[in-house]
């Protein structure tokens, strides 16, 4: 029997709402698996929190938080805190805090019908993107000068560590090596000439030591262009923090929306928990409403998994997402059906054991 002790940070707005139905198909996957038990507690940090105790975790809440083997979260920032202490005393607490630098975030399309792209099929729309996920843009250095004078000037330092940069390349070569797929570098060195410049760097003389992997570099806006224009132009995506996070949204605007895009925060090394997320906020315009769509938070799942070496749960998962999508009228209104959250994760656990 193996035990999996799973941290659920369900957070704001449709956070809560989404989890819980991810929450459902592990349950569920527990009584059918006699070989699986999980655990689950629940923290009850958000902006709720904060507006009640003045703070987004506890003092010690990454230490609660250190033996879990894994953390489930739903989304983090709600109207009435800022986003800025919201999101940093929070979510990128916890990425940075537990070295979590890797960040997979699969580009799939899942159903042909899904995608605005006019003749853009399956087939055109499969890659994953690689996205720094501790330093770079999000580092949190900079400074503010002379704040409210005409003089006032705002730093933002994206900081790019040797260390850092090389490892989230190294991965992305690996994977890269490993599943046979070429490995696209997006930077932007023509106007960053200090960090984007070395990111290149590291990424040519990186790979030296994978002669086999084949690989492109793009500049960030082009990029962009080539995700929507051409998006099988890509099959790995390694990429710096920021730039990694915009280009997701694009890559869930390309294979069906926010509803259905999920990322997994990894510390490879295993020395801290990895987190899974769906790759949405807490979308304060329909929560409350039970009409979020929980596809992304349980895709999260088959990715949490597949991290546990469960891989035949996580394929299982995706599998049936894949036959979810083909009646959009049972989904939720952002994929054009009528039902509500919880409608969806019980259909869900219908067909995955059907
Ligand atoms: P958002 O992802 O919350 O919402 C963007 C749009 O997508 C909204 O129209 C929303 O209704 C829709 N949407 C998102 N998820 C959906 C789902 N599961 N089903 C149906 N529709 C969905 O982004 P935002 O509005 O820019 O941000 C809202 C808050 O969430 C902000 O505080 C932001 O900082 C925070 N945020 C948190 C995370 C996270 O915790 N990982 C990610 C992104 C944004
Ligand atoms: C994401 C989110 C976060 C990010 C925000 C909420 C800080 O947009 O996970 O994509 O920028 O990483
Ligand atoms: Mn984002």
């Amino acid at each position: 029997m193996k035990q999996f002790n799973i941290a659920l940070i369900p957070g704001d707005g449709i956070g809560s709402e989404v989890v819980a139905e991810g929450v459902k198909v592990l349950k569920a996957i527990e009584k059918a698996d006699s070989n699986i038990a999980f655990s689950f507690t629940e923290f009850p940090w958000g902006c709720e929190y904060y507006l009640k105790y003045g703070k987004m975790m506890d003092e010690d809440g990454i230490d609660q938080l250190k033996n879990y083997d894994a953390i489930y979260l739903g989304a983090v920032g709600y109207p009435g805190v800022p986003d800025h202490i919201s999101l940093r005393d929070l979510l990128i607490k916890i990425r940075k805090e537990f070295d979590q630098y890797v960040n997979l975030r699969p580009v799939t399309l899942l159903n042909p019908t899904l995608t605005p792209l006019k003749s853009k099929a399956e087939r055109d729309i499969d890659f994953l993107v690689i996205r720094e996920n501790s330093e770079g843009e999000y580092a949190g250095a900079g400074d503010w000068l002379y704040k409210g004078k005409p003089e006032e000037v705002v730093l933002q330092t994206g900081v790019f560590s040797r260390k850092g940069t090389e490892r989230i390349i190294r991965y992305a070569y690996e994977e890269a090596r490993k599943l046979k797929k070429t490995l696209t570098s997006v930077s932007k060195g023509n106007a960053l000439n200090y960090s984007m410049v070395f990111w290149d760097e590291v990424f040519e003389e990186i790979g030296k030591e994978y002669p086999d992997v084949k690989t492109y570099s793009y500049l960030v806006d082009a990029a962009s262009l080539y995700f929507v224009a051409e998006p099988e132009r890509f099959e790995i995506v390694v990429t710096s923090n920021l730039f990694g996070d915009i280009l997701t949204d694009i890559g869930a605007a390309i294979t069906g929306g926010m509803g259905l895009a999920t990322g997994a925060n990894i510390n490879p090394e295993k020395e801290f928990p990895s987190m899974f997320e769906p790759v949405h906020g807490s979308a304060p315009d329909i929560a409350g409403e039970g009409k979020a769509n929980p596809i992304a938070a349980i895709w999260s799942v088959s990715q949490m998994l597949d991290f546990f070496g469960e891989e035949a749960w996580g394929k299982a998962i995706l599998s049936t997402i894949r036959e979810l999508l083909m009646d959009t009228k049972a989904l939720t209104p952002d994929m054009g059906g009528k039902g509500s959250t919880k409608d969806v994760g019980d259909i869900f656990i219908e067909l995955l054991f059907a």
